[in-house]
């Protein structure tokens, strides 16, 4: 097997509570993504990243693990998981997990016997610390806001929590972590797993206590990041986890907090050896606020630059964490199709490997609760409280939220349009969105037009060809603030993408009839390419 076969993968992410309910309990499944594994086979797709399916007592939907190697009766149990991973191999995909190793929940038992005194076995497994003047340690905020320590009688100390206070932070300068730790990721290993996801790594090692920033005015997490991310000790820990994955052939990708490219070149290098690829988090709040076609493509050439000799990106602009990118950074109403089939081709044949997330696939879009209590997420309630604490309005606080809200990107998969979109057949556990009569996948796989069968036929080019894989990458129009436009070229061949990113007409003046059209977002029939660009139209051209 090649070394670099992580660039040959289009990665689908499935969120398993939001996915599909086998049970009619509301809450998505294991048995329920078993039943719909050919459905993603026929997406061309080549490899399933599972969301976190270990027991939890979900205060943030599975990222809060309880126990590492039990899967959570919520979706099943670990024979369903055997089943999954069988049925996937099978169907020639390969099985991501997600890796959720900076913290547990603090229902796991390393977390209980840690709690109960100063020395006992699992005492520094976490991170305590005791107050200062009767108050916390230091004025460190959770990503999640509020104050990242967390009070516990029986040690009278405070233990280190960057997210909910059911996260307490696994202390990393304990050898008996590491160890526990680095033997239940070679046992997922021999379960056949074939890469990981590893969630939040760049906040492994903290800072001294004594180190406190003034406050910045963004939510936590922009606080987090400065006093915890990318620490050279959070890098050599990286670098032993992946000699691990090394032995066992599994990918990597792990999930970081980076200001720069330079940083996201530490953790994405293949000369460094820490991850084949990394998911850059960007708080959603400060995603909607400060997005641009412009920003993008800066952003975009900047981490090309500095990986192309060597390494790899992960492609995607969307995951349980964001917003939905037909909402976020398309049109969800009168341009919905052409706009969802935009940035699809967009993230497709630029370099890296390309993610799907859930949904994306049929263009869902944001979801507008009307209540506060109809979301779910904890970092949007506590947003909510961040935004009135700063002085506005319930009313301008909860439109905010509505942008922003991660529930935005986990209601229930629209399959059809029977009652709860064919995801279950009691009230799900997140409230489904009404448009899911319209947009649902079986009503896009019955119209040869649909989002759904321009992503089969996106992701079959994009893995036939290894230009589009492994080929050099060259922007056009760079300072254009509509056209997103760019070359991928491996020895003889060259493929182009442009596109019109915007809702207005452009003209285009490039020589169309050099090449030939492989892929257009408005009549996938046309064969000759005019260079005036109608709002959202993009095209694929192959040089003839
Ligand atoms: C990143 C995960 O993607 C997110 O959903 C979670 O809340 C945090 N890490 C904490 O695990």
């Amino acid at each position: 097997m090649k070394n670099d076969w992580y660039k040959d993968l289009v990665v689908y992410q499935i969120y398993p509570r939001s996915f599909m309910d086998s049970n009619n309990d509301g809450i998505g499944d294991l048995k329920g993504i078993i039943s719909k594994l050919d459905y993603i086979k026929s997406l061309n797709v080549n490899a399933i990243w599972l969301s976190p399916v270990y027991l939890s007592p979900f205060k943030d939907n599975g990222y809060d693990i309880s126990s590492y190697k039990d899967v959570s009766p919520v979706f099943g149990t670990n024979e369903d998981l055997k089943e999954l991973f069988d049925g996937i191999h099978k169907r020639g995909m390969k099985v991501i997990m997600d890796l959720v190793i900076n913290h547990t929940s603090d229902e796991h038992m390393w977390f209980k016997e840690s709690s109960k005194s100063k020395d006992n076995e699992y005492s520094d497994y976490y991170i305590w610390a005791d107050g200062v003047d009767g108050k916390e340690p230091n004025n460190w905020e959770s990503c999640f806001g509020g104050s990242a320590w967390c009070y516990v009688e029986a040690r009278d100390q405070y233990y280190l929590h960057l997210f909910s206070k059911g996260q307490p932070d696994l202390n990393w300068k304990s050898p008996k972590v590491k160890k526990d730790v680095f033997d239940m990721v070679r046992w997922w290993c021999e379960a056949g797993v074939d890469g990981f996801r590893v969630d939040a790594i760049s906040y492994l090692e903290k800072a001294p206590f004594d180190y406190s920033p003034n406050k910045p005015n963004a939510m936590g997490y922009s606080f987090c990041m400065d006093i915890c991310s990318g620490r050279d000790n959070t890098h050599s820990l990286i670098k032993e986890l992946r000699k691990i994955f090394d032995e066992y052939n599994v990918m990597s990708v792990g999930e970081v907090s980076v200001s720069s490219p330079e940083e996201l070149y530490k953790y994405s290098s293949d000369s460094r050896k820490e991850f084949n690829m990394a998911i850059p988090f960007i708080p959603p709040v400060v995603e909607v606020d400060t997005w641009s076609v412009s920003k993008m493509k800066a952003d975009i050439k900047a981490s090309y630059e500095i990986l192309k000799e060597d390494g790899c990106w992960a492609r995607f602009l969307s995951n349980h964490d964001k917003p939905r990118q037909v909402s976020l950074y398309g049109d969800d109403k009168e341009y919905w199709k052409e706009s969802a089939k935009l940035l699809a081709m967009i993230t497709h044949l630029l370099p890296g490997t390309p993610f799907i997330y859930q949904g994306e696939e049929i263009g869902m879009t944001n979801i507008y609760y009307s209540d506060l209590n109809q979301y779910n997420d904890i970092d949007t309630k506590n947003f909510f409280d961040h935004e009135i604490a700063e002085g506005k309005s319930e009313a301008e606080a909860f439109k905010r939220c509505q942008l922003i809200s991660r529930d935005n990107a986990r209601s229930p998969m629209q399959w059809n349009d029977t009652k709860y979109a064919g995801f279950s057949k009691n009230n799900p556990w997140l409230g489904v969105n009404e448009n899911y009569i319209k947009i649902n996948v079986k009503a896009e796989e019955n119209d040869s037009t649909s989002i759904l069968n321009f992503y089969k036929k996106l992701v079959s080019i994009r893995l036939s060809n290894e230009a589009l894989k492994r080929g050099k990458l060259e922007f056009l129009f760079e300072n254009s603030p509509t056209i997103f436009a760019y070359k991928r070229v491996l020895g003889e061949e060259e493929f182009v993408c442009i596109s019109n990113f915007s809702e207005s007409i452009e003209t285009i003046d490039f020589p169309f009839s050099n090449y030939s059209v492989l892929l257009n977002n408005y009549d996938e029939n046309l064969l000759t390419q005019s260079n005036t660009f109608k709002p959202y139209e993009a095209v694929l051209l192959k040089r003839k």
